[in-house]
Formats: structure tokens, C-alpha cells, sequence
């Protein structure tokens, strides 16, 4: 049986990078018909009910309907270490990462994680998220698995290190490439489940186990690959003297195969003028992660790269501070004003929206609401806490009533998630 969504409606025609504002559709009394976990029509309340009269409907009165939220980068097994205070990268790595990444050796602990992780940002109305995994394939079955009977689209692969990092959070190049095989072979197409090759970053992998991991995209070249550039200014300095012969940063990636169209670059916040050129003549995608950038001090991320190439937005959990995309884009918002860029709300929303799911080459069937497209949206409420209701007291347009929830909102925001055309969350 269809269901009927009826609210308003926020939707994109177009890029806001590209055309502003004018690049969103928004209906005051629309409707979001679906079945079958599809997206089947959109328009007006009135019409389709009309048109629909046996579909179950669910009106949301004045509460915004728009496509799921979508999280480009984040470790899921960061979940219970998120908010660690006091160190920068590396130390932040060493300290509070990887013992906690040590623990997903445990299949059972890992489920619990995975399902604590999908369970808290579902209820922030995120519907698909790609993440790292640790080292250790369990870890990788766990969160599938867990998305899997989620019914959620979740891309995922398992984080390959053979250096720099402690005994038993290490594997090598043979393994990698094995593993990563595997759990490729075991995953990639299931239900709405995607492999990601996963090389963690440079500093801890050889250049024989980046190749690897190169040869198998090759073998590959449907899933995307993902790892971190240009992060922090020190981690930039030891790239170089783990890489001697490396031009640069994205160079050490590009000389064994790890640059193309389907690659997602976590942060790339300190970028050289070729590597700028080399990414963008590559179709590569970058991603966002305000919170993050700012919790563990690394840089403002340059958001005119958006008009050049495919930039998602994240979370980066847990190095990022908060699993809501609201929040990130609030963030999003405060680190392009530092840069003396103001984002128009719509883009902000297109950014957690169609321009993540471009950035995982996945805007044709998630982020956006148009007939034939996965049914995962997100109801929020655009006045769910007092400061936020006076705020938009006197909003004239749709913005004026977005822009203090994306500025303020938080869970309670959050009216309800559907995924694959089911409501997984209801407040
Ligand atoms: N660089 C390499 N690994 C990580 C990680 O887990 N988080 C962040 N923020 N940066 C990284
Ligand atoms: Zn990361």
C-alpha cells in the first residue's frame, strides 16, 4: 500500500552552487507519495491525495519534508569515543582511537557499536552515512549487517594500516588486498550495501600496500575508494618524510593508483595549487567535515572548491563533535563565514543532501525527492524548541524559516525518518 506524506516540501532542480537559490523547490502544502521503498510522485497535498485516496496518509501539518541527510565520511567505531578532549591528530589518533578501533577485534562488541551508531543517527534523521571500519573484516560484517536489517543505503570498508599504528591494529599489504577482497566480494551489491576501498591515510600505509589497495580499485572500479588528505599542517610535514619521493600529499595517493572518479578525499584542507588542479581534473569528490575540522584544530575547508568539483558534507564521527547534520551544516555555515564566504541555507541543505550523495556518485538515487528515487527522507520540524519558534516568528520566506533550525535544531528537530519507504523513527 502507497503512503502519503504531506507537508512541506524542500527538493532541488539544480546545484545552489551554481544557480542559488533558485535551484530549490519548495511546495507549502505538498505531498511525497511512496511505494514499494520508492519515491513514486511529488506535488501538491491537495492533488494527490485527490488522485491517491487509497494511500495511507501521514500529515506532518507545517514540518519540512526533504530527502534523509546523508554523512559522507565518518568512523562509526568512533561512536563512543566522540567528544575526547584535548588533542590534535595524531595524539588524538594514539590516545583515544586506536584503543577504542582495538576493541572491534570483538564481534560482539562491534554489534553493539554498529547498532548503537545506526539507531543514534537515524533518530538525527541521517539515512546513509560511509564509513571506515577498523582493521579487522568483523567490524565490517557488523555494520552491514546492521544497515542490512535497517533496510538503509551504507557504504563502508575496512580501514587498511601496516604502519604507524600499534600491534594488532595492523595488517600488510597481502592481507589488505585479501581481506578488502573479500569483504567486497561478500558485500558490494548487497541489498542497498556498498564496498569502499579504505586505505586509513599515508602515515599508515607503505607505499606497498597503498598499491595494493590501488590494484584492487582497478579490479574495481564501481566502488569508490576513500582515505583522509591534507588534514593538519603536521601531518602534511610527515606524509613528506614517510614519502621522500612523493611530490606532494595527493601525490603519494596518485602514484599507486588511488586517484580517479569515485575517490572521496576526507578534510583536504591545506591543498597545494597542483593538487587543487590534479583533483578537480580527476573527478574526484572531497568531503567536508566542519566539526571535526574545528574540534581537533585542523583549518578552514575552502567551500569555492564546491564550484569545481563534487564536495560532500559529514560529520566525521568521532572526530567530529556531534552526530546531527544539522549541526555540521550550522558548523559548515560558521567556517565559510571565518573564510568570508556566507552559504546560502540552500546550499547548506544541498550539501547534506544531493551534494553528499553526488560526492558517492549516488544523486540519482539518493539525497534529493523526485519520482523514482529511494525513499529516504527526513520530517523536521522547523519549530521544535521555543528559541527556535521565535525565531521564526517572522520569516517571509522558507529560508528565513529554515535557517534558525539549521542554526539551532538538534534531535528533538527531528520528527520522523523514513527509510526505503518505511518510518524507522517517529518522535
Ligand atoms: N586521519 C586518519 N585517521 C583519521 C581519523 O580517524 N579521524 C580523522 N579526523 N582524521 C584521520
Ligand atoms: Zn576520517
Amino acid at each position: 500500500m502507497a503512503d502519503l506524506l504531506c507537508g512541506q516540501v524542500l527538493s532541488f532542480a539544480g546545484d545552489p552552487f551554481d544557480q542559488g537559490e533558485a535551484a530549490a523547490r519548495h511546495l507549502a502544502q505538498g505531498a511525497v507519495l511512496v511505494e514499494a521503498g520508492k519515491i513514486v510522485a511529488m506535488g501538491e497535498a491537495a492533488a494527490l491525495r485527490a488522485a491517491h485516496p487509497q494511500a495511507r496518509v501521514h500529515d506532518y501539518g507545517q514540518a519540512l519534508i526533504s530527502a534523509g541527510f546523508v554523512d559522507a565520511h565518518v568512523h562509526y567505531p568512533q561512536t563512543a569515543i566522540i567528544a575526547s578532549w584535548g588533542k590534535r591528530l595524531i595524539d588524538w589518533l594514539n590516545l583515544y582511537t586506536f584503543p577504542e578501533e582495538m576493541r572491534f577485534a570483538d564481534r560482539a562488541y562491534a554489534d553493539e557499536i554498529a547498532a548503537r551508531y545506526l539507531d543514534l543517527i537515524v533518530a538525527r534523521g541521517t539515512t546513509t552515512v560511509c564509513s571506515y571500519a577498523t582493521i579487522h573484516p568483523e567490524s565490517v560484517d557488523a555494520i552491514f549487517t546492521a544497515a542490512k536489517s535497517r533496510g538503509m543505503r551504507l557504504y563502508a570498508g575496512k580501514t587498511c594500516m601496516d604502519r604507524n599504528a600499534p600491534d594488532g591494529l595492523r595488517d600488510t599489504a597481502k592481507s589488505a588486498y585479501d581481506q578488502s577482497k573479500q569483504l567486497l566480494q561478500k558485500w558490494h551489491g548487497q541489498d542497498r550495501l556498498s564496498y569502499v576501498i579504505t586505505p586509513r591515510f599515508s602515515p599508515t600505509s607503505t607505499p606497498e600496500q597503498l598499491a595494493a589497495l590501488g590494484a584492487l580499485w582497478k579490479e574495481n572500479p564501481a566502488c569508490l575508494m576513500q582515505t583522509h588528505l591534507s588534514e593538519q599542517t603536521d601531518e602534511i610535514d610527515w606524509v613528506h618524510s614517510l614519502h621522500p619521493q612523493s611530490r606532494d600529499y595527493l601525490d603519494t595517493y596518485e602514484t599507486q593508483g588511488l586517484l580517479g572518479e569515485g575517490a572521496l578525499y576526507g578534510h583536504a584542507i591545506h591543498l597545494t595549487a597542483r593538487e587543487k588542479a590534479r583533483l578537480i581534473e580527476a573527478g574526484a569528490s572531497l568531503v567536508h567535515c566542519p566539526t571535526s575540522n574545528m574540534f581537533i584544530g585542523s583549518g578552514l575547508f575552502d567551500m569555492d572548491l564546491a564550484r569545481h568539483l563534487p564536495v560532500g558534507l559529514a560529520t566525521d564521527t568521532g572526530g567530529g563533535s556531534n552526530f546531527s547534520m544539522l549541526h555540521t551544516m550550522a558548523a559548515a555555515y560558521e567556517v565559510a563565514q571565518l573564510r568570508g564566504q556566507s552559504l546560502h541555507p540552500a546550499q547548506l541543505w544541498w550539501l547534506a543532501t544531493q551534494g553528499s550523495a553526488r560526492a558517492l556518485r549516488a544523486q540519482d538515487r539518493i539525497g534529493n525527492i523526485a519520482p523514482g528515487m529511494e525513499a529516504d527522507l527526513v520530517v523536521v520540524d522547523l519549530a521544535s524548541t521555543p528559541a527556535i519558534e521565535q525565531a521564526t516568528r517572522r520569516a517571509e520566506t522558507v529560508w528565513q524559516q529554515i535557517f534558525p533550525t539549521i542554526m539551532m535544531g538538534d534531535d528533538r528537530a527531528i520528527r520522523a525518518t523514513w527509510v526505503n519507504g518505511t518510518p524507522l523513527h517517529e518522535a
